[in-house]
């Protein structure tokens, strides 16, 4: 709606998890380095944790492009509530097994054997399970299980499970010990610090026509830190309802006043009392 006032070619503050608009923070770097080398070294379990919005579901989108380009072959469940027979059935279809996909012995056995096939000619196979967190003990214990398949060269089957920290604290649980023992590469997102908050802000705009923005003055890019604590969805969505404000208001610049109103709308919850004084 804004898009043409500012000038921007698309809008800057969409909510999708678009590696187009990737900003390569020190941690999301890392998380991605994590992944990728995870997977090339058949390392069998990879772990990816972090609070609500911080930009899982976004890495997992990065590394399923890697993987895509190298052609190595990955099967990939959003929706983790899934039943047992549920889980082996999407599996059967993502990675496109020539089985009875309702039958878990008949996708095991052929699973097995392109796990094997895939292997012995150099390649291996990926499991992305995103909302890790909300998988039922007898999947993850089935999902255990696949990440014992090995050959002497390593794991057959890289697992990569991305959830919030509820997941951590679920592997922390007696009945999953076996399961934590291993995992062999963790890594976790939290919310930006105020400098990576800043070049956030600034690349996605950059990335969507305006260099060298000055529509988001940097005292205001400090509030918006702060109120949404870093963290990259509700940094998005602030500075979009930012947006439309100062463009409702025919202002190309935005204010204090107007972030006022946007968080109010949003109910977002902050401290006021340690809120930065506008200068
Ligand atoms: N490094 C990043 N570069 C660009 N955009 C990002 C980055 N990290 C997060 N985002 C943006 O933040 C929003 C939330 O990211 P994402 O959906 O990946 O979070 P999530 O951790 O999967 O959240 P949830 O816990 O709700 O599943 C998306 O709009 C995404 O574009
Ligand atoms: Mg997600």
């Amino acid at each position: 709606m804004y898009n043409a006032f500012f000038g921007f070619t698309q809008n800057p503050f969409n909510m999708s998890p678009d590696p187009s608009f990737l900003f390569r923070s020190p941690q999301h770097e890392e998380a991605l380095a994590n992944l990728i080398y995870g997977v090339q070294s058949r390392k069998g379990f990879i772990v990816l944790t972090g609070e609500v919005g911080t930009g899982k579901t976004t890495m997992l989108e990065c590394l399923r492009d890697f993987l895509n380009a190298q052609q190595i072959a990955f099967a990939s469940l959003f929706n983790s509530r899934l039943t047992v027979e549920q889980f082996f059935e999407m599996l059967a279809y993502d990675l496109e097994l020539r089985c009875n996909k309702l039958s878990k012995t008949e996708v095991l056995l052929s699973l097995n054997s392109m796990l094997l096939e895939r292997a012995g000619a150099g390649r291996t196979t990926v499991l992305i399970v995103d909302e890790a967190h909300n998988l039922e003990w007898d999947v993850l214990e089935e999902i255990r299980l696949l990440g014992n398949l090995e050959n002497r060269r390593g794991k057959l089957l890289q697992i990569i499970l991305a959830g919030q920290q509820e997941l951590d604290s679920k592997l922390e649980r007696a009945e999953f010990r076996q399961l934590k023992q291993r995992i062999s590469l963790r890594c976790a997102l939290r919310g930006f610090d105020l400098e990576e908050a800043a070049a956030y802000i600034n690349s996605r705009m950059a990335r969507a026509g305006v260099k060298d923005q000055k529509i988001i003055p940097h005292p205001i890019i400090e509030e918006i830190h702060y109120r949404s604590q870093g963290i990259p969805r509700l940094i998005n969505s602030i500075c979009d309802n930012l947006l439309l404000t100062a463009f409702a208001m025919e202002s190309k610049v935005t204010t204090l006043e107007m972030l006022d109103e946007v968080t109010a709308d949003m109910r977002l919850e902050y401290s006021k009392e340690s809120a930065i004084p506008p200068r």
